[in-house]
């Protein structure tokens, strides 16, 4: 690949400045974007890096600095005018609706009206971009029953069609199984060979150095460095990012107890599905003091069912549920809460928060009976900020107290959930994709957080994708497919080869 500074830029930003109260997001930032380059924007979280791609995309209006196009100084005042600049953006949360089919929701995206009013043509416009990217979806396929990484393409799709030549995708794997990354990078540098220019935003050092033509860094608002990735190391990008190396996780000895009592006891479990959901078939668990139970799976394979149920937002059809030895089966998750179970959930700003309320008082949220004062009129605040305090010191991140929960980066979002449900020592933490969204330093911290925890003698479930993180954590290993575990190990019997085939529903000839 020749240098594609040897070109000139399709896009320049120039001394882009952006500040929101209190925090300066942007300040005085140059970049260049040519075309035929996939270019990584990486950043620790908070970094200013989904701030400057709003700006590009008309969402957010800079306080000051120039955008060029091809040279031109050009304005963009909404995504309106981000689209008529050829420019599209695939959001950290993806926006299509769920009742409408694929062919729809591009219908309802696309300017062009006489397209929306022929939904043959629509369909024909889909799969002739589709197959000459890679990006096969059915275009009658209603979007509430696909998967996370068939919307993603719809998204894409949706930009191809509308014509964009800049994609922006904002963390386009956070959500994504290992072999939908694989499949998304395929579509990307197919897209790179025909000239589209591709921002990549994401915390995933081994993405950036695969697919990556440049790599620019983000720290507290500002150009760090731009590298090009033949002259890129993980180490050169981490000291950009955070200025110093960063220390590795300290992982103790486990102390768990084999004869001992589990803290929970899942026997015999079967769900109802809701809507496009799983149902949960003969899930047996035992989750004891001391000890880490990963759970490997491709999400979507009931891995949402078994928090529910575990939690009590969902209730089961068979079997029972022990926490401490006593039933608790269908009980509410108040119930739950209050025999100090933390939850980290998949997806914080649904599940785990109120999105206009400040973080303090989404801290107090699932606690409010232990700081409630004057028969619950109101709220010990003080208390409340000096035991998130004691937390924060322990992991080492900290969150604003004071910003309103969804003017919170991605990553911040989950820092603040994670401080919350691990202060007052939960006695069972049950963590779902804990480092989902969260730079490198801040994933050490969260996965440090939980040995910790281990160490005092929490039991944890812990369920991801990856299973780097999984062996390096587990000491069980439980593999979730079709909504039942379909093999259980301890992670020094097996190996990434063997988990990863029963995740994707193939059998493996040889086990042991
Ligand atoms: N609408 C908003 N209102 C107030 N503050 C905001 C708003 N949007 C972003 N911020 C703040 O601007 C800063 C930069 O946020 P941004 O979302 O750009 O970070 P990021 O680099 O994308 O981080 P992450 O990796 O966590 O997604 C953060 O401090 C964030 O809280
Ligand atoms: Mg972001």
């Amino acid at each position: 690949m020749p240098n594609p500074q040897d070109r000139s830029p399709m896009i320049s930003l120039r001394g882009i400045t952006k500040s929101f109260p209190g925090v300066l997001a942007n300040d005085h930032i140059d970049l260049d974007i040519f075309s035929s380059e996939i270019h990584a924007l990486l950043g620790e979280n908070g970094a200013g890096k989904s701030t400057l791609m709003k700006i590009l995309f008309g969402f957010y209006r800079a306080d000051a600095g120039e955008i060029r196009l091809s040279g031109k100084p050009i304005s963009i005042r909404s995504p309106r005018d981000a689209r008529s600049a050829r420019i599209g953006m695939v959001f950290q949360d993806l926006n299509l609706i769920p009742a409408f089919t694929v062919a729809e929701n591009i219908a309802l995206f696309l300017p062009n009206l006489k397209v929306v009013l022929n939904p043959q043509e629509i369909d024909n416009r889909i799969n002739e971009i589709s197959k000459q990217y890679g990006l096969a979806v059915n275009p009658r396929a209603l979007v509430s029953q696909l998967s996370i990484g068939e919307q993603q393409k719809v998204e894409i799709l949706k930009l191809l069609l509308s014509d964009a030549r800049l994609l922006i995708l904002d963390e386009p794997t956070r959500v994504l199984a290992p072999h939908e990354v694989e499949a998304l990078f395929g579509v990307l540098d197919n897209l790179r060979k025909d000239g589209y220019a591709i921002v990549l935003i994401t915390h995933k050092m081994k993405e950036v150095l695969q697919c990556a033509d440049r790599i620019t860094v983000l720290r507290s608002g500002r150009v760090a460095g731009t590298l090009l990735r033949s002259e890129a190391t993980e180490e050169k990008l981490v000291k950009l990012m955070f200025e110093k190396a960063l220390s590795g996780l300290k992982i103790t000895e486990s102390k768990r107890d084999e004869s001992s009592k589990p803290i929970l006891e899942l026997r015999g479990i079967e769900t109802r599905a809701e809507g496009a959901g799983v149902t949960l078939k003969g899930i047996d668990l035992q989750v004891r003091s001391g000890e880490i139970v990963g759970v490997a799976g491709v999400s979507g394979n009931g891995q949402k069912e078994l928090c529910d149920v575990v939690l009590g937002m969902t209730t089961c059809v068979r079997g029972e549920k022990y926490l401490f030895e006593q039933n608790l089966t269908n009980r509410s998750v108040g119930a739950m809460r209050r025999k100090g179970v933390g939850f980290i959930p998949e997806n914080p700003l649904a599940m785990a928060s109120i999105p206009f309320m400040t973080v303090l008082e989404n801290m107090a949220l699932p606690h409010t009976w232990r700081y409630a004062r004057y028969g619950g009129f109101a709220i010990d605040w003080k208390s409340l900020k000096e035991d998130i305090q004691k937390t924060e010191k322990q992991l080492g991140f900290s969150v604003n107290f004071y910003a309103i929960a969804k003017s919170l980066s991605g990553g911040n979002l989950q820092r603040m959930v994670i401080l919350r449900e691990m202060t007052h020592d939960p006695h069972l933490i049950i963590a779902s994709y804990l480092t989902r969204g969260l730079d490198m330093q801040s994933a050490i911290a969260a996965r440090q957080a939980l040995i910790q925890a281990r160490e005092r003698g929490a039991g944890i479930l812990f369920i991801s994708e990856d299973l780097e993180e999984l062996f390096m954590l587990s000491d069980r290993l439980l593999v979730l497919y079709g909504g039942r575990f379909v093999g259980e190990f301890k992670p020094s019997e097996t190996n990434i080869y063997e988990v990863g085939h029963l995740m994707t529903g193939s059998k493996v000839e040889h086990v042991g």
